[in-house]
């Protein structure tokens, strides 16, 4: 196993989940929440500020691994340690020659237009809005165009379309749930630093909001991850019978880990805060809430972190 390949995809997979994931959540539930609860004043500014911060710190480490991706591929490509990548002229070969060099092409210009979109997308400017749906559309299709770096480019023909599809699918489900824990967990541990009405508002809102788009990526994550398990490895013997298959077994069982989380949080904390008038109950709830999203983010790093190796493997050993 090429260890330093493995760790610098991990890194790379988890740096793109974050970066999609924080976006999709200032999109799809902080705003949102902000405007509904009409909440000014300093949760909504602190929590803005926390997000951008994630946002452009893993939009640093995508490039940062991303360029370590290439040099290391090179390597192996080329058979020769990383130092020599340069002198051996490789990395052109790979970047104009390869399936992988035209994707990270691709996803060098996506990060590069990220850029200018996170810019844009300050609360104070007018084009907020606009650029912070842009932001989604070009963090979908960051995460999205990792598919072809993965086993699924392997499959040729319409079932290699029907492969890349539904590792798109299970890449951007991936990034708006467990790329949005920390976010989550962020916004609660701010509105929780004030236990007033209106704080109590915006997370109380912000986990109904957050349990919707959990239910469709979780949905999503399991379709998308057995017909990417049927067209790889093909057959149940196969997950029992490599190391590859008891990889993606250790995998779904840690799904399984945080999915009894979310459940928690889902059908009985979560009601059980919507029915709850006195605000102090409704913090210790919304504290209990906050530990299990952090727990869930930490199952979650280990499972990218599974998925490093998974793509390095071969199905069949
Ligand atoms: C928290 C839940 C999950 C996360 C974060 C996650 C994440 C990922 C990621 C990032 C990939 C890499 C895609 C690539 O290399 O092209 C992947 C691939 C895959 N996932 Fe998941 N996944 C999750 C749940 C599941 C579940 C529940 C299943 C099975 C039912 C599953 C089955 C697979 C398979 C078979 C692959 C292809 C691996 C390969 O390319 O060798 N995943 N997953």
């Amino acid at each position: 196993m090429d260890e330093p390949l493995v760790w610098v995809r991990a890194v790379h997979f988890a740096a793109t989940i974050s970066l999609t994931g924080t976006v999709l959540f200032l999109a799809l539930i902080a705003e949102p929440v902000f405007r509904g609860t009409h909440a000014g004043g300093e949760v909504p500014a602190r929590v803005r500020s926390w997000l951008a911060w994630i946002e452009w710190g893993s939009l640093v480490v995508v490039v940062v691994s991303g360029a370590a991706w290439l040099i290391l591929k090179a390597a192996q490509m080329g058979d020769v340690p990383w130092q020599a990548v340069f002198s051996e002229d490789l990395i052109p070969t790979v970047l104009w020659g390869t399936d992988f060099g035209q994707d990270w092409i691709a996803r060098l210009v996506l990060a590069a237009l990220l850029v200018p979109t996170l810019l844009a997308a300050q609360p104070a400017r007018a084009s907020y809005r606009p650029a912070l749906v842009a932001a989604c559309v070009l963090g979908a299709a960051l995460v999205g165009t990792l598919a072809w770096a993965g086993h699924a480019a392997a499959t040729t023909g319409a079932m290699g379309a029907a492969n890349i599809s539904s590792d798109i699918l299970h890449l951007v489900a991936a990034a708006a749930w467990v790329g949005a824990l920390v976010p989550l967990a962020l916004l609660l541990v701010t509105a929780l630093g004030r236990v007033d009405a209106p704080s109590i508002a915006i997370a109380r809102e912000a986990v109904r909001r957050f349990s919707i788009l959990g239910i469709v990526s979780v949905g999503t994550l399991v379709v998308t991850g057995v017909v990417n398990g049927l067209m790889i490895i093909g057959s149940l013997a196969v997950l029992a019978g490599t190391d590859y298959g008891r990889l993606l077994l250790f995998k779904i069982a840690l799904f399984l880990a945080m999915l009894s989380l979310a459940a928690i949080n889902r059908l009985w904390l979560t009601p059980l805060l919507q029915r709850q008038h006195n605000a102090d109950t409704a913090a210790i709830l919304l504290r209990r809430i906050g530990s299990n999203t952090v727990l869930e983010a930490v199952i979650g790093v280990v499972i990218v972190a599974i998925v490093g190796v998974l793509g390095t493997m071969s199905p069949t050993e």
